[in-house]
């Protein structure tokens, strides 16, 4: 099988990971990295033994890069993304996709137009406990769903806020604890129980020096007469375990995520489950994750590319938590409820 060669652009927190995650990969390989601070750089190229650019655009003039991996700040990925396609590389970018539902287009159109594949990085899409709770919705085995809710009741510090001057400003994240830290639930949310209708919520900048929301609410309402919740927050010291709770009409689901632990209990027939798995979790920190949901997110990937499909979480699937994290902040700043 021809080898895949892949080329990271931004080697901060989350670069290493990806690094793990192409080794880890079968037939891929990491040939080349870009960042403007020369120091990191030259660091992470040695202990990879690959080129650094200092210009992203080098490396994408390289003949020997196929895919182009973005982990930069959230502004970056709309231009990084469209230069990345016109210059026919395949683009891996990091969650969230964009700022906004619009931006998602652009990409998804830019991509499409080259004939390259766009994927977005959800990798506890790809963690067992949270594939088992997909089976069970799909199976129906939950019965008609009524009841759905993402808990992202998290911690991060002034210092983490203060650690990257893009961090907490709405013209380079695009918004606070829900387009980053809540992103993830978020998606898992989507992806279990599918898109609201109608969404009314508020939020808050609680107890952080910055000018985006470390706090938010939000009620989600469904054609089909579901109810639906979002929290977060990231001023929840000292942060605790990211949860999801499906309940419908034949049993619940309560997805422990940042404990590892998924249990169900079925009314017809009477059952109970518990699975556990190893724990990745960014509660407290955003670096306590392993490398394993993302290596299984390259291997979707790759196999999508070599294929011709879809990988799993595509632009219009990462374009999902951007649509409705973008009503969120419209419900909020206009004090109404507003329709997806
Ligand atoms: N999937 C996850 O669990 C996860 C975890 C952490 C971060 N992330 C995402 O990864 C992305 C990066 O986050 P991070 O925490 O690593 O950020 P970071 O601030 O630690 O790193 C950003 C990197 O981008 C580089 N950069 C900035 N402008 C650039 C430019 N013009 N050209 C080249 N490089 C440039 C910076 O030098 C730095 O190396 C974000 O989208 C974030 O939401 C995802």
């Amino acid at each position: 099988m021809q080898t895949l060669r892949f080329g990271i652009i931004g080697l901060g927190n989350i670069a290493p990971v990806h690094a793990a995650a192409i080794a880890g990969t079968p037939d891929a390989e990491l040939v080349a990295v870009a960042t403007r601070d020369p120091e990191r750089g030259r660091a992470f190229a040695a202990q990879h033994n690959v080129t650094w650019h200092a210009d992203y655009a080098e490396l994408l003039q390289r003949s020997d890069v196929d895919v182009v991996t973005i982990c930069t700040p959230h502004d970056l990925h709309l231009p990084m993304t469209i230069a990345a396609a016109q210059a026919g590389k395949h683009v891996l970018c990091e969650k969230p996709m964009a700022r906004t539902p619009a931006e998602c287009d652009t990409m998804i159109e830019a991509c499409e137009q080259a004939g390259v594949t766009l994927g977005v990085i959800f990798q506890s899409r790809f963690e067992a406990l949270s594939r088992r709770l997909k089976q069970l919705i799909d199976d129906d085995a939950l019965g008609r769903l009524l009841w759905v809710s993402a808990n992202t009741i998290w911690y991060r510090t002034d210092a983490y806020y203060r650690s990257g001057p893009w961090r907490g400003t709405w013209a380079h994240e695009g918004g606070g604890v829900l387009i980053n830290q809540a992103a993830h639930a978020l998606d898992l949310l989507l992806w279990m129980s599918g898109m609201p209708d109608r969404i009314t919520a508020r939020t808050r900048t609680l107890n952080h020096a910055i000018e985006v929301e470390d706090g938010a609410l939000a009620i989600l309402e469904y054609a089909d007469n579901r109810l639906g919740l979002i929290q977060a927050t990231t001023a929840a010291y000292p942060g605790y375990p990211e949860r999801l709770e499906i309940v419908g009409t034949n049993g619940s689901a309560i997805y422990h995520k940042g404990q590892a632990r998924l249990e169900w209990h079925l009314i017809d027939p009477r059952e109970d489950h518990v699975l556990e798995a190893e724990v990745s979790s960014g509660a407290a920190a955003p670096m306590d994750i392993t490398a394993a949901g993302h290596t299984a997110q390259y291997q979707d990937f790759a196999a999508a590319i070599r294929a011709g499909h879809s990988p799993l979480v595509d632009g219009r699937e990462g374009r999902r938590s951007i649509a409705v994290i973008d009503a969120i902040y419209r419900s909020a700043r206009e004090g109404q409820t507003v329709d997806l």
